[in-house]
């Protein structure tokens, strides 16, 4: 489901945080481990007030693992957070939250017991993205489907606890609903290339373009292999270069119209879908930033 952003909506997303924010103890943060910071809210930090955060880099089964491994470096070095890869879908490392999660409370554990409290459970809350996999891994945590809790900003219903592990974590059943960071185009051609935002907002041979120029540079094997093509051009700076690939793409998959011109919206519609079905193997679109432009 995709949202319509605006400013009233931001505003209402971010009150609804901040009042499941006064529940519990820690976030979890989920992204995509194919575009980690595209897909992440650009004012986490802030709206979440400084509340302990574990990363989740979902979709990790889509994703390129030796890429994914230097995200997890990324956020624990220029961040100073806990980034683990996962797959809500499958559930492969999603046991491994709650001990990831008591790790970011254990002081608080610890100063319980201290004062002969007994340590209730760690309560969490998951916020992301629209489609970034919230509802699947509340239900794979919860095993079992937890109702649709009304992908919009506005729609609100009672908060319930769900107990995962054993007893270990209560987890609020509905996420925090964030937005993208819009504003900035790249930003939003990695969204619309992983299916975050609907192809309307970008045109598709827009978003198809990207992502072959893209896999060109970063990924040259595994077009070829895929589109079964010989060779692939050196020089990526002209845009009809890419243009080019993308018309070979169509050629050998049969997007041809009448004249025996190359239907461009045909091939970047099925380039698209091979992407995000993983067709072309894992996949990852965004690179960690260079160690100079660090956050500080
Ligand atoms: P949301 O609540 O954050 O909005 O996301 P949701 O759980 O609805 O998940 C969005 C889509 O992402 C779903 O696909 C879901 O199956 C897929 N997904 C979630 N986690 C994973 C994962 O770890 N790996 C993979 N490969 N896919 C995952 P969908 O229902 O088919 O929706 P769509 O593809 O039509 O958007």
């Amino acid at each position: 489901a995709t949202i319509q952003w605006f400013p009233g909506h931001m505003t209402k997303a971010r009150r609804q945080i901040e009042d499941k924010l006064k529940l519990i103890d820690i976030v979890i943060e989920l992204l995509d481990a194919r575009i980690p910071l595209s897909s992440r809210n650009p004012m986490i930090g802030e709206i979440t007030k400084g509340k302990p955060r574990l990363v989740l880099l979902n979709k990790a089964d889509l994703a390129d693992p030796a890429r994914t491994a230097e995200w997890v470096s990324y956020f624990a070095r220029v961040e100073g957070l806990d980034a683990l890869p996962l797959d809500a879908v499958s559930g492969n490392q999603v046991k491994e939250i709650v001990p990831r999660a008591k790790k970011l409370w254990a002081h608080k554990i610890e100063a319980m017991l201290r004062k002969g409290v007994t340590p209730r459970a760690v309560r969490a809350l998951i916020v992301g993205i629209p489609n970034v996999g919230k509802s699947t891994l509340t239900n794979t945590l919860a095993g079992r489907k937890i109702a649709a809790t009304g992908d919009r900003p506005g729609v609100t219903k009672g908060q319930q606890w769900i107990k995962v592990g054993s007893g270990e974590m209560d987890l609020l059943d509905t996420p925090g609903i964030l937005w993208p960071k819009f504003e900035d185009q790249q930003v939003g051609l990695r969204l619309a290339a992983t299916g975050a935002i609907k192809e309307d907002i970008l045109s598709l041979d827009e978003i198809a373009f990207f992502t072959v120029r893209y896999l060109c540079e970063e990924y040259p094997d595994a077009l070829k292999e895929r589109y079964d093509l010989e060779r692939l051009p050196d020089d990526l700076t002209e845009a009809s270069e890419v243009v080019d690939v993308m018309e070979a793409i169509g050629r050998k998959r049969g997007a041809v119209m009448s004249g025996g011109r190359i239907d461009l919206d045909k091939t970047s519609l099925l380039i698209l879908r091979d992407l995000r079905a993983g067709k072309m193997g894992r996949i990852t679109l965004e690179r960690p930033p260079a160690e100079t432009a660090e956050a500080e």
